[in-house]
């Protein structure tokens, strides 16, 4: 694996691009509140806006450019699958799961807010997300709007994300061996970053190729991205990922960093992101930024 480094100049500037476009959109649907519920609409910006690599938008923008999708619907889908990522963290941090104090370099939601809003907070940007893929505005074909509501329900569900923290929390005081990690950590991560990069398929009515290529890389992908987050969560700087370290090994966690050991884990998601930058052959070089993304997710130090 090679040493930490920075992206590329032209990768972080695309990035920077990016994430400038796509935090205007959920700003804008973010807006702030009057009423006596105002704490849970500050309460879902503070999950939302202010802080996040914005990696799951990045891959929506990718691939939906890649088959010439407007990105102002494509930003729409962006920002509903930052939604529900938000809200994953949001509830991931509580006490009765990982009890983390530091996110994204500020406190965690239900520090800034307590508990029962940080709940609030998580199922009303769930909810949020399904409704910005529900709208017109998203694809003027509803079929092909229900398919984006389909996948991501599947995504972020108990086949998903929301089974995989299942398995996560088990592994707290069970056995679990590689091939049960791995499914787990596919679950949890990896069946998100897998819709991000299969929604720009979808918005563009993708032929099964094409699409079939962006669902392996991104299955490399995210298990690689979680195997990195294990290690990060060994060696690195608490000001460059915004949260606590060791929190994995003090819950006694299941990851690949705790069944083989840091250089291994390392090894593995180097061959991972190897194996996923080789399904984008099919793009022809097209997928530029999306191999340069694999890269920069093997040597990120946040
Ligand atoms: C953190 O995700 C949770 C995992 C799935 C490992 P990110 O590392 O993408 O977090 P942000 O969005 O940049 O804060
Ligand atoms: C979180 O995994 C995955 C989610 C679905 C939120 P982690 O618990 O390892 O994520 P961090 O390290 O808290 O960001
Ligand atoms: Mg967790
Ligand atoms: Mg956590
Ligand atoms: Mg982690």
């Amino acid at each position: 694996m090679p040493s930490p480094r920075d992206a590329s100049p032209e990768l972080q500037s695309a990035m920077d691009d990016m994430a400038d476009a796509v935090n205007r959109t959920m700003e804008r649907m973010l807006p702030e509140h009057d009423g006596p519920e105002a704490p849970l609409y500050d309460a879902m910006r503070h999950g939302v806006l202010g802080g996040g690599k914005r990696l799951r938008p990045f891959l929506v923008m990718q691939s939906a450019s890649l088959f010439n999708v407007d990105s102002s619907r494509a930003r729409r889908v962006a920002a509903a699958i930052e939604f529900m990522h938000c809200y994953s963290l949001i509830h991931d941090d509580l006490p009765a799961m990982d009890n983390a104090a530091l996110r994204r370099g500020q406190p965690t939601v239900h520090k800034q807010y307590g508990e029962a809003t940080a709940i609030l907070a998580g199922d009303a940007l769930l909810t949020k997300a399904f409704k910005v893929l529900g709208e017109r505005e998203t694809h003027e074909d509803p079929r092909v709007r229900c398919e984006l509501v389909r996948e991501l329900a599947v995504a972020s569900g108990s086949g998903g994300m929301v089974g995989g923290q299942m398995l996560d929390l088990i592994g707290e005081t069970e056995e679990f061996d590689l091939g049960t990690i791995s499914r787990l950590q596919r679950m949890k991560t990896g069946a998100l970053m897998t819709f991000a990069c299969e929604a720009g398929a979808i918005l563009g009515k993708s032929d099964d190729p094409h699409r079939k290529a962006l669902r392996n890389y991104s299955r490399d992908l995210g298990l690689a991205f979680q195997v990195t987050d294990d290690i990060l969560d060994v060696e690195a700087d608490p000001q460059d990922t915004g949260k606590d370290t060791g929190k994995d090994e003090e819950a006694g966690k299941a990851t690949f960093v705790s069944t083989m050991g840091k250089d291994q884990a390392k090894e593995r998601a180097e061959m991972l992101i190897e194996q996923a930058i080789r399904h984008l052959k099919i793009f022809n070089g097209r997928a530029k930024m999306l191999e340069e993304l694999a890269q920069y997710v093997l040597g990120r130090r946040a």
